[in-house]
């Protein structure tokens, strides 16, 4: 073993630990932003040290990292908050085509591979073709660019069964003996295209969130696979890193909407007509001025904030945070009461609270405000729909019914900022907003909260 053999491998396993600690530091709002740091030096690592290996072409190096960074500066800066999960989409999708075309190169390069190479090779190109093809589908529904329904037909099931044990046999029939069977190689490159679409097409935009997830699992299973291909150990390392942290994501979100995985992948959530209007939740809207909704948070000893979607779309985290430090000047007790899928990205919420500096510890996730509900005075939802819908615990035949939602109509007031009776992204009414205890206050939130504070401000 050379001594430089010995001494890249003694900085990939410096390289791991450094992307082990950063995702445990994730894992807490208070360490987020350092552990993100320390992966990232982990990966410079690796990268600088990779360059150090025997017989690379640095001139396309170089091309890939020139618009690699061009790239990523680009979309850094211009891509807003609220199209994150579609770049999340994007990056997954390439991350699969990049572990795909690696396999491809090596197998290009060297077509006698050994069995577990040529099983190996296989699983890179599969996994990373349905990562690429599904993520691009994701993509496409997140940003409308098609349907973001279920789309499901007869026989879907058995046509993605049928497309598996193809895929299957084409790896044997490769790795037994790889030369000269260039042609399955490519075969089983389409296929993984096809499953990629066929197996995303039938999952509905609700259920978005989730298929990325499992999607960011694919890339790091297929990167994985990759290293084993090439023999690079940190390849290796990372893509089983983010294999399982992708599929303990998943998990996590199947949990939070009470469903299982093989509900969200073969259910077709989503597909079924929205109800006719004469279904839609009884009772009368109470429209509510500034000064109404100033009158109740005034009076009130506890305030629960429960941000959503349109928190983000109106960027209205930094007055919601000088609402709530008035509100505690005034004697409130103040929180913020965070649902695992609110918004269009995991941790949605908590990223935009954090760059408003709300103190973590007003930040309350959804079982610890549920148990409370009922003794807090007024739960302000701020463009949040899908998340309080009290359907997901009463309306068997709704879509949502099932999923966890912050008990907002428990409170003794509700006051609900959003700008019209429009419905949030499952597409469906919400009986919350006809609430005996509701009280609306329709308008952009920014501008609403803004209105909010001002009164404040002129009572001091
Ligand atoms: P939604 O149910 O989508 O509701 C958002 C509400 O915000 C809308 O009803 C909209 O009403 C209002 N709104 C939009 N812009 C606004 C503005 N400028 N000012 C005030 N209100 C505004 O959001 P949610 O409750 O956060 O639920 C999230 C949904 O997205 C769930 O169905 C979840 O499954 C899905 N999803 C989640 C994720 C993740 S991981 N978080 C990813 C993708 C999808 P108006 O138009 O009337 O203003």
């Amino acid at each position: 073993m050379s001594t430089s053999f010995l001494a890249i491998n003694f900085a990939y396993v410096i390289s791991a630990a450094l992307f082990i600690f950063g995702l445990k530091m994730l894992s807490s709002p208070a360490t987020a932003r350092r552990g993100n740091l320390v992966s990232a030096v982990g990966m410079l690592l690796a990268i600088v040290v990779t360059l150090f290996t025997q017989g690379l072409d640095y001139k396309w190096i170089l091309v890939g990292v020139i618009i690699g960074t061009a790239v990523g500066l680009v979309a850094a800066y211009k891509v807003e908050m609220t199209s994150m999960p579609e770049m999340v989409a994007l990056f997954n999708g390439f991350g699969g085509l990049a572990s795909m075309l690696l396999a491809w190169a090596e197998y290009h390069q060297n077509p006698e591979l050994s069995v577990f190479i040529g099983i190996v090779a296989s699983l890179s190109a599969f996994i990373g073709g349905v990562t690429f093809s599904g993520s691009m589908v994701a993509f496409g529904k997140l940003s409308e660019m098609i349907p973001g329904k279920a789309v499901v037909f007869k026989g879907q099931h058995l046509i993605n069964a049928g497309i598996l044990l193809a895929v299957l046999a084409a790896t044997v029939l490769f790795a037994a003996n790889s030369e000269g069977l260039y042609g399955v190689f490519i075969l089983i490159v389409i296929i993984a295209l096809i499953f990629g679409v066929t197996s995303v097409i039938p999952i509905g935009g609700a259920d978005m969130p989730v298929v990325i997830s499992l999607l960011n699992s694919y890339s790091g299973l297929a990167a994985c696979a990759a290293g084993f291909v090439i023999g690079n150990n940190i390849l290796i390392v990372a893509g089983a890193l983010v294999g399982a942290s992708g599929i303990i994501l998943t998990k996590i979100m199947c949990k939070a909407m009470n469903r299982s995985l093989a509900n969200v992948l073969f259910s077709g959530f989503g597909a079924t007509t929205a109800k006719s209007a004469g279904d839609g939740p009884q009772g009368e809207v109470k429209p509510a001025t500034a000064e109404d909704v100033y009158c109740i948070l005034e009076a009130a000893s506890s305030v629960a904030f429960v941000p959503g979607y349109g928190l983000a779309v109106a960027q209205a985290q930094h007055v919601t945070r000088e609402l709530g430090d008035l509100l505690e000047a005034n004697g409130a007790e103040v929180l913020y009461a965070i649902h695992p899928v609110a918004g269009r990205m995991p941790g949605h919420m908590n990223v935009l609270l954090a760059e408003a500096n709300v103190p973590y510890d007003q930040l309350i996730e959804m079982d610890d405000i549920n148990p409370r509900m009922d003794s807090i005075d007024v739960c302000v939802v701020i463009g949040a729909n899908d998340v309080v819908n009290p359907a997901a615990l009463n309306d068997e035949s709704s879509s949502i019914y099932g999923m966890p939602i912050i008990e907002t109509h428990r409170a003794k007031t509700v006051i609900v900022l959003k700008r019209s009776m429009k419905p949030g992204f499952a597409g469906i009414e919400n009986a919350l907003f006809y609430g005996e205890n509701t009280r609306m206050y329709f308008g952009d939130a920014k501008a609403s909260i803004q209105a909010l504070v001002a009164e404040f401000k002129s009572a001091d």
